[in-house]
């Protein structure tokens, strides 16, 4: 996965490339890539200048970061992925009895899980078009070359957009059935999650409906090993970040000066991904102009994941304007899948 603002251009408005007449995809592009560009600098101004200093994960996710997430997936401590795909093949063939016609998938990503319920749904005969949603250009135009070929009788409508900003790119074509996978929803703060959940209401219909994939709340041990994995993946992965910043951005943070940390907050009910000055740091980020200095033992926070009850989930979707429809629990309670609507 290429940082977003790599693989996107545009000059300021939405372009759209490709058309549904021609039966080729088409690719609704919604980032601006200078206005993407200064908002992420201004983001890492302020992070990094925080009395906590933190960085975005968006620093994550550059082609190796990409693979190293993907190689995460498949580890024996990463349970949350083979958990959520074994909900959707439980489940999949529920999904398919709504009439859907049009699905979205927020925060794409490769797709992977997803043929699990564009499998159901393309048998059920209703399905018209998958709207891949992702901030990262390159990834979503792999996932729907791979996805033509597995469906090519299915329209294929991507956007390239911000889930906090470009909602409204959601095309129309009901019922909609809109997945948010991976547990992503655990990576928003609450008051972001609130405006995020919002925001989704507002943009669908009654007839619409939601999928929200969650990671539940369970012994720590078992989450902070899913964060700390043996191999050590997860730690590369973290310290991968500062190695992207420091192509992006000309900064020289040495990414072995720091140690990967997972920590359980147990009042937040999230965990936290850190890295942990191992020795005086003192570097330097030269397009922003900006100097970092930390003494030993003190963190950068690079990702919170979030981990909920099904109750206290459908409760803060009630609050936004969703009513649960069902929820589904995997084995030994890890993980969930919420289906829900819009209930005015
Ligand atoms: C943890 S991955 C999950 C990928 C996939 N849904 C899964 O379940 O494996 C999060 C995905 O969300 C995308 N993403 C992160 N922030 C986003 C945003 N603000 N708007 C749109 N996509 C975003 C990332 O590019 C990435 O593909």
């Amino acid at each position: 996965m290429t940082p977003p603002h790599a693989g996107s251009r545009s000059n300021g408005q939405a372009t759209s490339r490709g058309s549904e007449a021609d039966g080729e995809p088409t690719i609704d592009v919604r980032l601006d890539a200078r206005e993407w560009q200064e908002a992420r600098d201004a983001e890492v101004r302020r992070g990094l200048s925080a009395d906590q200093p933190w960085l975005s994960p968006v620093w994550f996710y550059d082609e190796h970061g990409s693979d190293l997430f993907d190689e995460i997936t498949r580890l024996p401590e990463y349970y949350q992925t083979r958990a959520e795909r074994r909900l959707l093949e439980d489940h999949a063939p529920e999904l398919a009895e709504h009439g859907v016609v049009t699905m979205v998938e927020l925060g794409s990503g490769t797709s992977d899980k997803t043929e699990v319920i564009l499998d159901a749904l393309v048998e059920s005969g209703r399905l018209r078009t998958y709207v891949p949603f992702d901030v990262s250009e390159a990834t979503l135009r792999q996932a729907i070359d791979r996805l033509r070929v597995r469906y090519p009788g299915l329209r294929f409508h991507g956007v390239v957009g911000d889930f906090h900003r470009h909602l409204g790119a959601i095309p129309e074509g009901g019922p909609r059935l809109v997945a948010f996978l991976g547990g992503t929803i655990g990576n928003l703060r609450p008051a972001e999650r609130k405006r995020f959940l919002f925001d989704l209401d507002c943009a669908l219909e009654r007839q619409d409906l939601v999928l929200i994939g969650i990671d539940l709340v369970k012994e720590p041990a078992r989450i902070v090993s899913a964060y700390d994995d043996s191999r050590g993946v997860t730690a590369a992965f973290n310290r991968n970040a500062l190695t992207v910043l420091d192509r992006e951005l000309h900064a020289d943070l040495d990414p072995d000066d720091f140690e990967h940390v997972a920590r359980w907050n147990e009042d937040e009910r999230w965990i936290e991904m850190r890295l942990r000055a191992r020795r005086p740091v003192h570097a330097s980020v030269a397009d922003l102009d900006l100097t970092i200095d930390l003494r030993p033992g003190e963190d950068l926070l690079t990702e919170i994941s979030a981990k909920f009850s099904p109750e206290g989930f459908a409760a803060e979707l009630w609050e936004s304007g969703f009513e649960e429809v069902e929820t589904w629990v995997s084995e030994g309670e890890e993980f969930g899948l919420v289906l829900a609507r819009p209930y005015c």
